[in-house]
């Protein structure tokens, strides 16, 4: 039978327990499952493309048939050039919904034979998102359980870089 490739798109800006719970479920599934970081997004991002991709690789390291990339463009053109026959997306409540339907639906429209696979990420997750994490760690709350330890530790370096420079000495300290 043929390997099913799927591409797992999006933001993760930054990633979050969520988006490993969907990734850890999609790698059961299917065959291949690529983690697509998409490079063009109009968004001011937190993190740059290389740091998400760093997180992610570090996140799903352990996983034997998943991989990290990342795309710019329309994502049914990056689905072709890697011969991913489905998109796998999250749907938490069903607000996401009505979103999700239209882009699956634009996504069927430019290449019919691509098709999206819907699944629910565990139940601790649904209402966590990328944008809630980083308000709650911009204005001092805890992400703790959220994102992986590793992600809170960049967070934490990224909005107080003050941590960054006592690591960065520590590591110095550590190899004199
Ligand atoms: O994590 P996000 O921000 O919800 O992911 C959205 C993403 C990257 C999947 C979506 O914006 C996307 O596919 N962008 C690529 C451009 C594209 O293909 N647009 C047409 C379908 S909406």
């Amino acid at each position: 039978m043929a390997k099913i490739i799927a591409i797992y798109p999006g933001s993760f800006d930054p990633p979050t327990n969520g988006h490993l719970d969907l990734i850890e479920r999609g790698s059961n599934i299917f065959d291949e499952l690529i983690v697509a970081i998409l490079r063009n997004s109009e968004k001011t991002p937190l993190f740059s493309v290389g740091e998400r991709r760093a997180m992610l690789e570090a996140m799903t390291g352990q996983i034997r048939n998943v991989r990290v990339d990342t795309f710019d463009g329309l994502t049914v053109d990056y689905a072709a050039r890697v011969n991913a026959g489905a998109v796998l997306r999250g749907i938490r409540a069903l607000s996401d919904y009505e979103y999700e339907l239209q882009m699956a639906l634009m996504n069927r429209k430019l290449r019919p034979e691509l098709e999206t696979v819907f699944m629910m990420p565990a139940e601790q997750y649904s209402y966590l998102s990328s944008r809630m994490v980083r308000e709650v760690a911009q204005l001092g709350g805890s992400v703790q359980g959220l994102v992986p330890e590793m992600v809170e530790q960049r967070l934490r370096e990224k909005l107080d870089p003050a941590i960054k420079l006592q690591n960065v000495r520590k590591q110095k300290v550590k190899r004199a």
